[in-house]
């Protein structure tokens, strides 16, 4: 087996035994949604359609990237296709670098189109790819979207990892000119903040997930891949918590930039608030990878609709019928999500007091 490859099943191992896996620090908990009492809904009524860059979701939850690139995660891809596609979800796939090293490892991306031909799937790819490598990691997919990955923190953690992060932006800048489909620039639990927002934004990025802190942790994981024991508290809890990142790169109400929110959802009423605060989309990863380990394809499918469920709940108790009247309520940012908004000068007020017509 490669080290590469090793190097994948630790994450898997890793991501499922990690602090991070569960929830706690991403700040959904300071996020609030306003109850209604007189909701004058009914819940079939709920519609949450969406779409990211033109390409239609028919709900705004998708499964984010993962894994593939070794023979022993063709099986984890292959359960999470099966419930994507019965729930109707998109579906990401791992970076797939692998996949264009290593001939023998591509089924283990493949398998997501197999299981799943006619669903929404992101193909997946660092930012230092090349246009060549961007389209070549579509076709392996026929992915309707690339994302492509930031991951500084990770990648300094790892003895393997990169150490020269120049020219990125420039490279984006090129796949999102010269790919035929649209490109989401995502980070991976360190949280995209308005500056790096602003700049993407700037090079033609129009899709960003905001990928915080609060769930997976891939310093923890790194950091215990090198045998570290003990580990730096503050690169361990290093980045933007979820919900500050997406408070903040929201307010900057940039002209058709679509926003992805992910990091620690876990519930579908943190989902809600996401939404509510402006993303048209969430993603998860960490505990769908948990339930998949723990109990297969059923296991993740389970997990989802409940997550779905409670999401659909939620939009009831606040009246909110559509995504459009979700992100007119009023949202309270409370603690220290509250105050990192306020220091980052988002007007709290006016979240707080919106109201739908
Ligand atoms: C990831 N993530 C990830 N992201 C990416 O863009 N490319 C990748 O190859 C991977 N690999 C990967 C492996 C494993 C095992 C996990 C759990 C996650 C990051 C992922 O897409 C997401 O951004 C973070 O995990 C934060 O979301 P959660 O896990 O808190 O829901």
């Amino acid at each position: 087996m490669s080290e590469r490859q090793r190097r994948k099943l630790d994450h898997v191992r890793l991501a499922v035994a990690g602090p991070g896996a569960r929830a706690g620090g991403a700040g959904w908990e300071d996020v609030h949604l306003v109850h209604r009492s007189l909701p004058e809904l009914a819940t079939h009524e709920i519609d949450l359609r969406t779409s990211i860059c033109g390409v239609p979701l028919a709900r705004p939850v998708m499964i984010n990237a993962m894994t593939g690139g070794a023979p022993g995660v063709t099986a984890i891809n292959r359960d999470l296709a099966a419930a994507a596609a019965e729930l109707g979800l998109a579906m990401a796939v791992g970076s797939q670098t692998a996949g264009l090293r290593e001939p023998e490892v591509v089924e283990s991306y493949r398998v997501v189109r197999r299981v799943n031909p006619r669903g929404v799937i992101l193909a997946n790819l660092g930012s230092d790819a090349t246009p060549e490598q961007a389209r070549a990691a579509v076709e392996m997919v026929e992915a309707d979207l690339l994302q492509l990955h930031l991951n500084a923190p990770q990648e300094l953690r790892m003895r393997e990892g990169d150490r020269d992060f120049r020219g990125r932006l420039e490279r984006i800048a090129r796949i999102v000119q010269e790919l035929s489909v649209p490109v989401v620039v995502k980070e991976c639990g360190f949280g995209v903040s308005r500056e790096t927002a602003r700049q993407l934004y700037e090079a033609g990025v129009r899709a960003i997930d905001v990928s915080g802190r609060g769930g997976t942790n891939f310093v923890w994981i790194e950091d215990r891949r090198a045998g570290v024991v003990e580990g730096d508290p503050g690169l361990e809890g290093w980045g933007l918590p979820a919900a500050c990142a997406l408070a903040e790169v929201a307010a900057l109400d940039l002209s058709g930039l679509e926003l992805i929110a992910s990091g620690g959802i876990r519930h579908g009423t943190d989902a809600a608030k996401a939404l509510a605060l402006g993303a048209r989309a969430v993603a998860v990863a960490g505990p769908v990878l948990a339930r998949q380990q723990r109990e297969g394809a059923a296991g993740v499918r389970a997990y989802l609709e409940g997550l779905l469920a409670d999401l659909q709940t939620a939009c009831l108790l606040c009246g909110a019928r559509d995504l459009a009247a979700l992100q007119r309520q009023p949202v309270v940012i409370t603690g220290l999500v509250g105050e990192w908004c306020r220091l980052r000068g988002v007007d709290l007020a006016a979240l707080a007091n919106r109201s739908q017509p």
